[in-house]
């Protein structure tokens, strides 16, 4: 007999036996193993670059920890590069696009390829790691939201405010929109190529929706993740779930069941039990463990997954955090967390 595995079962608010659990940058420094890799690698964007080394990272945290879902190895800027942005990663810095779009030649000059073309990387990673991993353990691909990927195109790097970006989309909204279309359309792409390589679910990762006044992430932000949504359920059918992440939703919690995805993905600053109730019993609720209570500490973060876990509910509950883990987070504190989840629903 062939049962659904926990993660997609709860994905659907099917009734698992425990909440599934994740982390979002699962892959990544805390591990050593990551780290030697990294090292051999000599750059973030030659470790993309080559499904070898993807799916061994990706199937690190999976071996060590056991999570009910592995997610791919990769960055949402390697759509960007298949778009025609120069990104490079600076130690210490993050993220560097050379040549941001900031006017009409920038957003005419940006391409919509074949993403098998483009990146066939990706695909082939996807490919390797569903021979890989056993029926238990889905893979989850992802790509940015369009309004964050915009973000970092624009402004051409991390910042803290996204200033170019803003005063973009308040002065130029004509030309914000062509971007988002464009952003739309091969983001699109991209994902359903990794849904059909064989990843089961779909996250969008809209990490500065935080940015925007509640109408301006309604009348923007949202949209264009939906049109995502929406092409990519076009081409790959009703099957795999959809997980939409946005990083400080709590200002966008009135309009945030609006969005086209099977399951909501949280940070801490918004409280779990609120958002069941606002969202109602439509769509799964994913996260939203603060990362840094995995620095206090294994009892702090027992303490705090089992409040993670009585305010989830059980049904329809992913454990995550509310964003990624950090590099100098202890791995006996990933234990902690696991070893609570496992050890007893609410
Ligand atoms: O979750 C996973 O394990 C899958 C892999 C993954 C990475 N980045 C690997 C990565 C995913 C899903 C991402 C998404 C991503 N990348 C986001 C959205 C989520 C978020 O964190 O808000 C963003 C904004 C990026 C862009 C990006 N890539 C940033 C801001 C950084 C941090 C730079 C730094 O020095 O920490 C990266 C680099 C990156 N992406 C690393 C990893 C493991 C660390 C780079 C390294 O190993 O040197």
């Amino acid at each position: 007999m062939t049962t659904t595995p926990r993660f997609l079962a709860a994905c659907r608010r099917e009734p698992v036996d425990r909440p599934p659990v994740w982390l979002m940058r699962q892959a990544g420094r805390y591990m050593a193993e990551y780290r030697a890799v990294r090292e051999k690698a000599g750059s973030f964007m030659n470790l993309c670059r080559t499904p070898e080394w993807c799916i061994e990272v990706t199937l690190q945290p999976i071996r060590r920890f056991g999570f009910d879902a592995a997610i791919l190895f990769s960055d949402i800027l390697i759509p960007a590069e298949a778009m025609g942005a120069e990104v490079s990663f600076v130690a210490g810095e993050g993220p560097r696009i050379g040549n941001p779009v900031r006017d009409e030649a920038g957003v005419d000059a940006l391409r919509c390829p074949e993403p098998e073309e483009a990146c066939p990387f990706v695909y082939e990673t996807i490919r390797g790691l569903r021979s890989e991993l056993d029926a238990e353990t889905p893979l989850i691909t992802f790509v940015a939201a369009p309004w964050t990927l915009m973000c970092y195109l624009v402004e051409g790097g991390g910042s803290k405010h996204f200033e170019r970006t803003k005063t973009l989309l308040m002065g130029r909204p004509d030309l914000a929109k062509r971007l988002l279309d464009k952003i739309v359309a091969y983001s699109a792409r991209h994902a359903a190529a990794g849904l059909r390589a064989g990843a089961q679910a779909l996250q969008l990762f809209d990490t500065w929706a935080e940015l925007l006044a509640p109408a301006d992430y309604a009348g923007w932000a949202l949209p264009a993740a939906n049109e995502v949504f929406r092409r990519v359920r076009a081409e790959v059918g009703p099957e795999p779930p959809f997980i939409y992440f946005s990083k400080g939703s709590a200002g966008q919690l009135p309009v945030l069941g609006a969005v086209e995805a099977d399951v909501v993905s949280i940070d801490w600053r918004l409280d779990l039990a609120r958002a069941r109730r606002e969202l109602g019993e439509s769509k799964a609720l994913q996260g939203n463990l603060d990362p840094l209570a995995l620095l206090a500490g294994p009892e702090a973060t027992r303490e705090r997954t089992r409040a993670v876990l009585e305010a989830g509910g059980g049904r329809g509950h992913i454990v995550n955090l509310g964003h990624g883990i950090l590099p100098q987070t202890p791995l006996e504190s990933v234990d902690a967390l696991l070893e609570t989840v496992r050890g007893g629903t609410p």
